[in-house]
């Protein structure tokens, strides 16, 4: 926050602002106006400030990991593969915290038809009941009580196999739910390293350092130091209560279900916190979710397929969108079918492109689609396969298979037009006033 404050992308809200929908109207509204993030310093209901969109744009997500603007992948690539060159964790004493009750906390409601309020930037930190590896990931959970949220674990999620492993066995499994965490616990929250795999190991390396952390008090379980608030619970074996509708990442509302309890026990604000608020499906969900989502992509691609430049699953992750440099004929199309395998929940249409299109740009990518061939015979259309987990209509089956690469060989004809100099223009030399 306060590097965006010294850059001038942190926007201030100094007035009163209501946390049922006009907080959520008003980081809406600053997000179509551009990147800046937004700290609304007076929400009605609770003495914590409340910052929204820090994470709302591709540039920042590169420049939090060392990336260039068209490499995020790569490099999440590089910190993946990299050793561990120092230890992992450092044990430190818990700072000056307060224990607070959870209705002090913002309870921000987001949408009309929300069921009440909901913590959505909420990563719960969990070990697995067995190996005690823990895990990070997000899990929007409704305020019900000061004693009770109620969350929705997506099936295919590490968190829901813990849990249900610990149920099996009749007990309830502890967890501390992280909001306002430091941007190398963050990114590994919203990442899907295999199962067996340690997040908070990501984190370190992201880190550079061991990373500090402390001890919780009413669970076993240690917390990342420098976490704004923590809440530690427990989800209670074999007891589901309805929780939702809440307006999703996809657009509509997901209906009310009966889902998983969570006991709260302690809840604990550092000094000075800021409460962290995402509003679900917009740019602050969304950038992360496709980055991570691509990097996964990546990573698969490029251990079977050679000349991968950069992968993006904009604008929403069911899409996602191959950079590569063609070394033979039928190069787009193996991209195509490696990318297929690598993630069986959100690549619903995979479109491969060469590299000097823009795949941040859906405009690019189709003109590469509709100029460099024929429709008919670059597209592929895969039936009834299952998709997104979360789908009793099955809304999200099939696949749509795209080679918008030019045809092999024909470079010459289809390279691209340039006009000399035009991107060191600087208009403001020729232009009057
Ligand atoms: C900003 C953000 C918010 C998310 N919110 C939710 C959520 O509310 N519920 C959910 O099931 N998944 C949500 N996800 C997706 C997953 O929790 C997340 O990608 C995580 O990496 C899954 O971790 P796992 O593979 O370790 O289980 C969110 C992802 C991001 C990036």
């Amino acid at each position: 926050m306060q590097q965006l404050a010294a850059n001038g992308e942190l926007l201030v809200v100094r007035r009163q602002v209501d946390p049922r929908y006009e907080l959520a109207a008003v980081t809406r509204q600053v997000q179509r106006t551009g990147n800046a993030a937004v700290l609304f310093e007076n929400v009605a209901g609770t003495s914590l400030p409340v910052v929204s969109n820090l994470y709302g744009s591709h540039a920042r997500l590169c420049q939090l990991i060392g990336a260039p603007a068209d490499g995020f992948c790569g490099r999440w690539n590089e910190l993946l593969q990299s050793p561990m060159t120092h230890d992992m964790y450092l044990d430190v004493e818990a700072g000056n915290l307060v224990q607070a009750a959870l209705s002090e906390l913002p309870l921000i409601t987001y949408h009309e038809k929300d069921a009440g309020p909901y913590l959505t930037s909420a990563i719960f930190l969990a070990l697995e009941p067995d190996t005690g590896v823990p895990n990070l990931s997000f899990h929007r959970s409704m305020y019900v009580s000061d004693r009770e949220l109620r969350v929705r674990l997506g099936s295919s999620h590490d968190l829901a196999r813990y849990q249900k492993k610990a149920e099996d066995r009749g007990q309830a499994l502890e967890a501390a739910i992280l909001i306002g965490v430091e941007p190398e616990v963050f990114l590994p929250a919203c990442y899907s390293l295999p199962y067996e795999a340690n997040e908070l190991e990501l984190a370190a390396k992201i880190l550079g350092q061991a990373l500090p952390m402390r001890r919780c008090q009413s669970i076993d379980l240690k917390v990342p130091a420098t976490t704004q608030i923590v809440i530690e619970g427990r989800f209670l074996p074999n007891v589901r209560r309805s929780e939702g509708p809440f307006g999703e990442f996809l657009g509509a509302y997901v209906p009310a279900a009966d889902n998983h309890v969570f006991e709260v026990l302690r809840v604990t604000v550092c000094e000075n916190a800021c409460f962290h608020s995402i509003t679900c499906g917009t740019p602050e969900d969304l950038r992360p979710l496709e980055a991570l989502t691509a990097a996964r992509v990546y990573e698969h691609v490029s251990r079977v397929v050679p000349g991968l430049i950069d992968v993006t699953t904009r604008p929403n992750c069911m899409i996602s969108i191959l950079k590569i440099k063609q070394e033979y004929e039928g190069h787009g199309r193996h991209a195509l079918l490696a990318a297929l395998g690598s993630n069986m929940d959100y690549n619903k249409v995979c479109i491969a492109v060469d590299h000097d299109v823009d795949i941040y740009d859906l405009d690019d990518v189709m003109w590469a689609f509709l100029t460099r061939g024929p429709a008919d015979q670059r597209a592929f259309v895969l039936d009834r396969i299952p998709g997104f987990y979360r789908d009793e209509m099955k809304d999200h089956w099939g696949r749509l298979a795209l080679d918008a690469t030019m045809p092999w060989g024909r470079a010459t004809e289809f390279e691209r037009k340039t006009i000399p100099g035009e991107n060191a223009i600087d208009l403001g030399k020729y232009l009057t006033k």
